[in-house]
């Protein structure tokens, strides 16, 4: 699908579908008005008589129009004004798209960017309308061997403005937009792929293949390396596979060297079983989607260098399957980690942060400024936060607040617990530094306690993305969470060091 941007009045486009907003009860925002002016009062009188009345979520297709330069008008309803926020925006637009999908328009013009929300700029309304336009389409259809319903006519998208004043913003918001939704699509696309072909393997491959695109530096860890290194904690979760181990190192230099990279450290189990400590069957498919936090640094890393951000990030991604079998890591052993630190493993299936920790301990010799790792951590994540918001755990306050404020700007939710150090004392072991698990109490919060052990050289915060990375039941697949959030938090990362 084509964007683009344009500024001019709704009644003037010659589109097959002019898109314009309605609040409720029956109020015209301006583009509506400026429809209901050239064609006599046509949207006025269909409003009058019931046909539509701008609640959140509805939409009206008119054929026709009297008057009217453009094929059909959709009347999208944007709900009450005074409740109208970043969340009605976006489901105002999702239900646009959802509704332009069902008529056979090839290209529509949208005027939702000129309706004033508060705080929000043109910018923020178009890189939203493209993000959400780009999720509506996606389908992941790679292994069916015929596609299934009707495709989609609409092929460009023109987000329309009468305010000229915003045209330069809202062009770079559009590259944005562009470049997020692009991240998202990868990040879902390698989620959604099944085990069998998404193997440790196979994403180190993805990764050398997106540093050939853009001219990176892609590194591969091979089990003999992790070995030379002292990773025991990654290599014990890797023990059970057939399918080697991978260490993925995608480094992005956007400027100057001597300035210190984020370091996104992403886990990447391609598929969970438990390992001895073995899940139940109910919906173990979904440990496919184990490796979410790893599509997502690859999906980050795509957006950023598409975008062609000033900044330098470092993605490192641990990469393995967690399998019982004959030579599998048992409830009771102990290993030691590349920090030197002892694990006693009473959980095979809190793997996570095995494999986590190494990785961690490997990112200190890129001297970060921040290292963010991104996991789908914890069953209790999803349990405290529901499929709304990440878990956010964080040494560092300001650290944390940046995260906050992109993830409001980003509609891509975080909520912060706690890292106090009285939760350290369930990780006590009587055989090793410590234990891998922490007891049914706070499982998120302990689970980052465990890698908040390896993280004292630099500023890290930890996002649990259990309940955000994917979706269950009918709509199952992955959602590309949180690639939103994190490419925003680098873009104002960007922003600061220029002012
Ligand atoms: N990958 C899972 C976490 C998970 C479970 C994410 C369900 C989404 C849905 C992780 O490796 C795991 O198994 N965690 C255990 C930890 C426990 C053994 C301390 C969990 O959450 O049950
Ligand atoms: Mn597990
Ligand atoms: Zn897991």
């Amino acid at each position: 699908m084509k964007f683009s941007i344009k500024s001019g009045n709704p009644e003037k486009q010659r589109s097959a579908c002019v898109v314009v907003g309605v609040f409720e009860p029956r109020k015209l925002t301006d583009a509506a008005q400026a429809m209901d002016n050239v064609t006599n009062g046509y949207i006025g009188g269909i409003l009058r008589r019931g046909d539509m009345d701008g609640r959140a979520g509805s939409t009206l297709v008119l054929h026709n129009m009297p008057d009217a330069l453009c094929e059909r008008v959709l009347l999208v309803g944007l709900g009450k004004e005074r409740e109208f926020n970043d969340k009605a925006y976006g489901d105002a637009v999702r239900a646009a798209f959802k509704a332009l999908q069902k008529t056979g328009a090839t290209d529509a013009a949208l005027f939702l960017t000129d309706v004033p929300l508060k705080q929000r700029d043109a910018a923020w309304k178009v890189s939203q309308t493209v993000i959400v336009a780009m999720e509506s389409f996606y389908r992941f259809e790679r292994l069916k061997s015929k596609t299934e319903g009707v495709k989609p006519q609409l092929r460009t998208v023109t987000l329309g403005t009468t305010r000229r004043a915003e045209l330069a913003a809202s062009e770079e918001a559009l590259q944005q937009g562009l470049a997020i939704a692009d991240g998202m699509n990868l990040t879902k696309d390698l989620g959604n792929l099944a085990s069998n072909i998404c193997t440790p393997t196979y994403l180190a491959k993805q990764a050398v293949s997106i540093a050939k695109a853009h001219k990176l530096k892609a590194t591969i860890l091979e089990p003999k390396d992790m070995e030379k290194l002292g990773m025991g904690s990654l290599l014990a979760v890797a023990r059970g596979s057939r399918q080697p181990a991978k260490l993925i190192v995608l480094e992005y230099w956007g400027q100057a060297k001597k300035e210190k990279p984020v370091v996104l450290v992403g886990k990447g189990v391609t598929f969970d079983t438990g390992g001895i400590s073995l899940k139940p069957a109910a919906e173990m498919d979904e440990m496919k989607y184990d490796m979410c936090g790893a599509a997502s640094v690859l999906g980050v890393i795509t957006a950023i260098a598409r975008m062609r951000l000033p900044v330098n990030v470092v993605g490192i991604i641990p990469a393995t399957e967690n399998m019982p079998g004959g030579n599998a890591t048992k409830p009771g052993d102990v290993v030691t980690s590349m920090s030197g630190q002892t694990i006693e493993i009473l959980n095979t299936d809190a793997e996570g942060r095995l494999i986590l920790c190494d990785a961690l301990t490997y990112a200190e010799r890129y001297e970060p400024d921040t290292v963010i790792d991104i996991a789908t951590l914890t069953g209790a994540c999803v349990i405290a936060l529901g499929h709304v918001a990440s878990g956010l755990l964080s040494n560092d306050e300001t650290l944390a607040d940046e995260l906050l404020h992109a993830s409001a700007h980003a509609a891509d939710r975080a909520w912060r617990l706690p890292l106090w150090d009285d939760y350290q004392e369930q990780l006590k072991s009587n055989f090793a530094d410590m234990a891998n698990i922490g007891g049914r109490a706070a499982g998120t919060i302990t689970a980052a306690c465990f890698l908040s052990r390896f993280t004292g050289k630099y500023r890290w915060a930890h996002l649990d993305i259990a309940g955000t990375a994917w979706k269950s039941g009918k709509e199952k697949g992955a959602t590309g969470r949180p690639v939103p959030l994190l490419t925003q938090f680098l873009i104002e990362r960007t922003r600061k060091r220029n002012t």
